[in-house]
């Protein structure tokens, strides 16, 4: 089945203020790497070949000349601009055109996704016989999302916008796998109480029609929501961390190499450009 993916990196990035007032939070460092390479990264580690990275208008241009057209990893990428940050549905909304007859999976551009069974995971063919998949994890403080509401069986009931009380600690990530519905669907949502076409709609109407699957990332799958400034630190030290220990994160040149979508020699190319920063040797080396 042909996926596309989108990365929504947009917004105003407020809880970052004053680093986010003249960047996008998404063009961050994240120790060694811009923040979009991690979410685009993730979208790599699913197979995903085809992305729409949904920028503002003014930072357009910076995500273009960071990543261009994709060529140079063997991927089609392509940019569109959210003119204001109403919510994260309207990411179907403008991306309706891109995904076509598609399948499509979001993931946020602020949001960092590691662990060794995380590939197997992203890839598992039922992704694309069903009609929505998120992926929820236990954090210490899950009234910041959408939160997993289960009856006594543990069945879902409910997801529940940045609930006062939370009935559950799980929270759902920002990464959705759904398939073409998904943008009709983003069509009926309408303004929340905080006047945003949020995404926990989308995943309520796809649990009415009982074709939403929530899938719980266990121990082994690390979660980082960057949006804060104490998450950005604690990510960009796990990325300093396992690179130390072997284990490359959100290295898009070297997951392109493995998909099979560049070979030796273009990745090569593509290391040597990236010589001086010890990062093209890392890649080589590993
Ligand atoms: P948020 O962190 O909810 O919003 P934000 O990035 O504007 O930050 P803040 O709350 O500090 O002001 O958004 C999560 C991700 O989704 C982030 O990558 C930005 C993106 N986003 C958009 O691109 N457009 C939108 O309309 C919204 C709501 C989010």
């Amino acid at each position: 089945m042909n996926r596309k993916g989108i990365i929504l990196a947009g917004g105003l990035g407020t809880r970052l203020f004053p680093l986010t007032r003249a960047i996008s939070k998404q063009l961050l460092p994240v120790y060694d790497k811009p923040m979009v390479y991690y979410p685009l990264s993730t979208l790599m580690l699913a197979g995903i070949r085809e992305v729409l990275i949904i920028t503002t208008e003014q930072e357009r241009p910076r995500f273009e000349q960071l990543l261009g057209d994709g060529s140079k990893l063997g991927m089609s990428l392509s940019y569109k601009v959210q003119s204001d940050p109403k919510g994260i549905s309207e990411a179907f909304i403008l991306g309706e055109e891109f995904i076509g007859n598609s399948s499509v999976t979001l993931v946020l551009g602020d949001n960092i996704f590691c662990g060794e069974g995380l590939e197997s995971l992203l890839k598992n063919p039922e992704l694309d016989t069903r009609g929505a998949t998120v992926f929820a994890k236990e954090v210490a403080a899950p009234e910041k999302y959408g939160v997993v509401h289960q009856d006594e069986n543990g069945k879902v009931i409910k997801l529940l916008e940045k609930p006062k009380e939370p009935p559950t600690n799980l929270a759902v990530t920002g990464l959705y796998f759904y398939d073409n519905d998904v943008v009709e669907i983003a069509k009926e949502v309408k303004p929340s109480h905080r006047g945003e076409l949020e995404i926990t709609d989308i995943n309520n109407i796809y649990l009415e029609k009982e074709e939403l699957h929530v899938s719980i990332f266990g121990e082994g799958v690390t979660w980082f929501d960057t949006g804060g400034f104490d998450a950005l630190l604690e990510a960009a030290c796990f990325v300093k961390e396992q690179q130390e220990k072997g284990f490359l994160v959100g290295a898009i040149e070297k997951i392109a190499y493995q998909n099979g979508w560049i070979n030796h020699d273009q990745l090569q190319e593509l290391c040597l450009s990236l010589e001086k920063s010890g990062y093209g040797h890392k890649i080589i080396s590993l």
